[in-house]
């Protein structure tokens, strides 16, 4: 029953073709956030990936903060914001990288993550993987250790997952 619901609340995901360029597949959650009962399913299945031992989530800006959140509060853990550049007033660390369409940065809030603290990284989407990969390495930098990555959607054919061996993925659904 459980991933029956699950099941259908990853089908609400649209896919947008050309967004946010020519050739580019944008996978949209917004259908899947504005269903309560989607919503809640996915949050209980990315919360039981999430590791035991787990002492924080990071959630990556935008979409990863809404699901880092609703699990966080469903796990009772708190959340660090992994941010866009520009957005944060202390910043601990940066780290820039090649996204699928461009190139981005991520920066971590200074004062928030403690050295040995185990970090479980939260997302929407894993597709080329630069996003989380540069997550990891912003939160390892800090010397937090990362104990997994959950994701709602992986793009198998992006190889993200190859960027980021040997470390643990989970995905609800792989496309
Ligand atoms: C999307 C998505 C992931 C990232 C995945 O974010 O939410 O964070 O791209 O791509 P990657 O695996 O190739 O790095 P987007 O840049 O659209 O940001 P937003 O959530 O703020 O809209």
């Amino acid at each position: 029953r459980k991933y029956m619901e699950l099941d259908k609340a990853l089908d609400l995901i649209a896919d947008v073709p050309d967004f946010p360029e020519p050739g580019v597949l944008f996978r949209d959650l917004s259908p899947l956030f504005a269903d309560a009962g989607g919503f809640k399913a996915v949050t209980h299945a990315l919360a039981d990936t999430v590791d035991p031992d787990a002492d924080l989530l990071a959630g990556v800006e935008a979409r990863g903060f809404l699901l880092a959140a609703a699990v966080g509060y469903s796990r009772g853990l708190g959340v660090v914001l992994i941010r866009k550049p520009g957005k944060l007033p202390r910043v601990a660390g940066r780290v820039e990288y090649t996204l699928e369409y461009g190139t981005a940065t991520v920066e971590l809030p200074e004062g928030i993550v403690e050295a040995g603290q185990r970090v479980a990284v939260l997302d929407d989407v894993l597709a080329t993987g630069g996003t989380v990969a540069a997550t990891c390495k912003l939160l390892e930098d800090a010397k937090a250790q990362v104990t997994g990555v959950s994701v709602v959607m992986e793009l198998g054919a992006l190889g993200g997952r190859s960027v980021l061996e040997g470390r643990r993925v989970e995905a609800l659904r792989v496309c």
